[in-house]
């Protein structure tokens, strides 16, 4: 059988997996702070709809779109182009949300499928995805708390898939440590990982990348370095 791609639209990275991304499932993208999850996500989202004619919702918690639409157009990209043209839409979920002690995967999938269908979206980003587990203010002992992120995502990818969307979720590792995600469940429970990160070397950080995992694909297991470059976002040295 041949399994459906999606292009991920990041420079190098196609040929490391087999095409690209296996199409419905979630890839987390996992980095420490200014490692390029969210120049990934964008140039995930921008190239799908520039490259691929394929739409996008970028969903995130807490921060303002316009620093996202702006720190975008320092690379080349324009995409108020795209959310005028209805192939990008860019939502904070968190008005809908805050107020809710908790927050469960029913409400934030079906606000996401009303997203998804608004611009006819194949293409999903969820940066960063911990925020959307929140358990409330209500204190959780860490069995349960394992167990209640475990359900949760596992209800929040699956509905995804069941929508027809292919994942990008990002996943913030708190920096010197060896986690890969705020959890470490999310990273189970994605079909793929991808990791970001710095090196250090003679007194300068290298961007490098690798594939941590990738159900399914006979995946790359070098590490890579890249560039993040005007006009082309993120370029993997092969
Ligand atoms: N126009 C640009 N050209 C080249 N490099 C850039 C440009 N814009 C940003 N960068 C680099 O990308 C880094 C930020 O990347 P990004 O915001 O994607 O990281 P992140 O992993 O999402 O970080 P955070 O933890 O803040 O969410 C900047 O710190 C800078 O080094
Ligand atoms: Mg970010």
């Amino acid at each position: 059988m041949i399994r459906e791609k999606v292009r991920s639209g990041i420079e190098g990275l196609d040929e490391l997996i087999e095409g690209g991304f296996p199409k419905g499932r979630t890839v987390l993208v996992a980095g420490e702070t200014g490692t390029g999850k969210t120049t990934f996500s964008i140039q995930y989202l921008y190239n799908g709809a520039v490259c691929y004619g394929e739409n996008g919702v970028f969903v995130t918690i807490d921060e303002r779109h316009e620093f996202r639409v702006e720190d975008a157009a320092s690379i080349g990209w324009d995409l108020e182009a795209l959310i005028d043209e209805n192939k990008l839409l860019m939502v904070e979920i968190t008005p809908l949300f805050s107020t809710v002690k908790g927050i469960d995967a029913k409400k934030i999938v079906e606000n996401i499928a009303m997203y998804v269908k608004e611009v006819n979206a194949t293409r999903l980003v969820l940066d960063p995805v911990a925020p959307l587990i929140t358990p409330g203010e209500e204190p959780i002992d860490p069995l349960s708390m394992q167990a209640y992120v475990r359900n949760y995502l596992r209800k929040l990818f699956f509905s995804l898939t069941e929508l027809g969307v292919t994942t990008v979720a990002t996943s913030e590792i708190p920096t010197g440590t060896s986690k890969l995600s705020r959890y470490g469940i999310e990273e189970f429970l994605a079909s793929g990982i991808i990791v970001l990160r710095l090196r250090r070397d003679e007194g300068r950080f290298h961007r490098e990348i690798y594939i941590r995992k990738m159900r399914g694909v006979n995946h790359s297991m070098d590490v890579y370095s890249f560039i993040i470059e005007h006009g082309r976002g993120i370029v993997i040295s092969i």
